[in-house]
């Protein structure tokens, strides 16, 4: 079975409780953007691709159940509306302002036809809504698939055999449309054989490397293991050569013009690692994570999250040998009174990225060290 994140069909939507999982899979009905900014900013659906095409979906689901307006423009002012108030749920990820941008201009062209109507300008919207869906995965499949092709080509390690890779965050079926960014590489570098083990980090907020990224990974029978965020130096460096570790690969949020990259929590002192131990560092993005507005990493706005994600934790409950996953607790897990920083995400500088995968390709630096990322576009 397929995981499967986003449920959609014309004027249905349903998306899988991330905040429930890896022990309950609940899908939750979302009926308009106010359903879907609460369940962006909750966290209930995350990752920056999800979080975009959820959104533009939520609008389509509202705007087919509702009964519009018969004249154009005024079909053109309540969608824009509501995509200016859909990206205010969360600031880090460009995928959902890029998404709204891209609705806009087809709202906006949709309007202006000769004739236009209010049903012609909502099925414009919807149209392109569906497509950002069926985009999403096909795009992510051409991620995996250059990731894979390129670590094989480039890493000393896969001239030894199978290689293994640590990942960080969450970029799977959950976090897109589905197949997954640098879990997409993961994935077919499994496909292809040419995988021998995946590493995959604890990763805050709310544990999302162990609570999503090892559900997916563990549904998908990929050999894994979880390994806390503190514990990657020490994996490089004792498992290393005997795992034949080629390299890290995560995901981005914000991809700035010059290569630095937003991306999870952690992931910075990820890259220091790979470079400090030798191996590659990889991220894998759609073009639609790249900011070329954004001139470099000191521009993104980097999301703080509430510090209770840190304190506390939720799961079913535990006597020790027994799950119930029919009673869920919250236990605090630090002392009463402490003070937190929850920054949700960090900037990694180009200088450690070895390259950046998209659909097209991969992107490398030059000689002088410069992604140039205008040309995938
Ligand atoms: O904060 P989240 O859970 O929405 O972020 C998910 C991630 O892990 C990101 O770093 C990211 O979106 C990676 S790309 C699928």
């Amino acid at each position: 079975m397929v995981l499967q994140a986003i449920k959609y069909s014309r004027g249905q939507l349903e998306i899988l409780d991330q905040l429930k999982l890896p022990h309950a899979e609940e899908y939750d009905h979302l009926y308009s953007s106010t359903d879907a900014w609460h369940a962006i900013k909750e966290m209930r659906t995350r990752g920056a691709p999800a979080i975009a095409i959820v959104a533009a979906l939520a609008l389509a689901v509202e705007l087919t159940n509702m009964k519009l307006p018969s004249v154009a423009e005024e079909v053109k002012v309540f969608i824009i509306e509501k995509l200016d108030y859909l990206v205010t749920s969360r600031p880090t990820a460009v995928n959902l302002a890029d998404a709204a941008r891209k609705l806009r201009k087809t709202t906006g062209e949709a309007a202006e036809k000769a004739g236009a109507t209010g049903d012609a300008v909502r099925e414009a919207y919807v149209a392109a809504a569906e497509q950002m869906l069926i985009d999403d995965v096909s795009d992510n499949e051409n991620i995996g698939r250059h990731g894979a092709d390129w670590l094989v080509k480039n890493t000393p390690a896969a001239k030894q055999g199978q290689i293994s890779m640590l990942t960080h965050c969450n970029t799977g079926s959950l976090a897109t449309a589905g197949y997954g960014t640098a879990l997409g590489v993961i994935r077919s570098l499994h496909a292809q054989g040419n995988l021998k083990h995946a590493f995959c980090s604890e990763t805050r907020p709310y544990n999302q490397g162990s609570r999503l990224t090892a559900f997916e990974l563990v549904h998908d029978k990929i050999p894994a293991t979880l390994v806390t965020d503190s514990m990657a130096a020490a994996l490089l460096r004792q498992k290393g050569q005997s795992e034949n570790i080629a390299g890290i690969v995560v995901g981005a949020d914000r991809v700035a013009a010059n290569g630095d990259t937003a991306n999870k929590i952690g992931t910075y002192s990820l890259a220091i690692l790979a470079k400090h131990h030798g191996v590659k560092f990889l991220v894998a993005a759609p073009r639609t994570t790249i900011d070329l507005d954004t001139q470099s990493g000191a521009d993104i706005v980097i999301e703080e999250r509430p510090g209770k994600e840190v304190l506390l934790v939720k799961g079913p409950r535990h006597d020790g040998i027994n799950l119930d996953l029919a009673v869920v607790e919250t236990v605090s897990v630090a002392a009463h009174g402490i003070g937190v920083w929850n920054p949700a995400f960090d900037v990694t500088p180009a200088e450690l990225i070895d390259g950046i995968v998209t659909e097209v390709g991969v992107v490398e630096k030059d000689s002088d060290g410069v992604f140039h990322l205008e040309k995938v576009f």
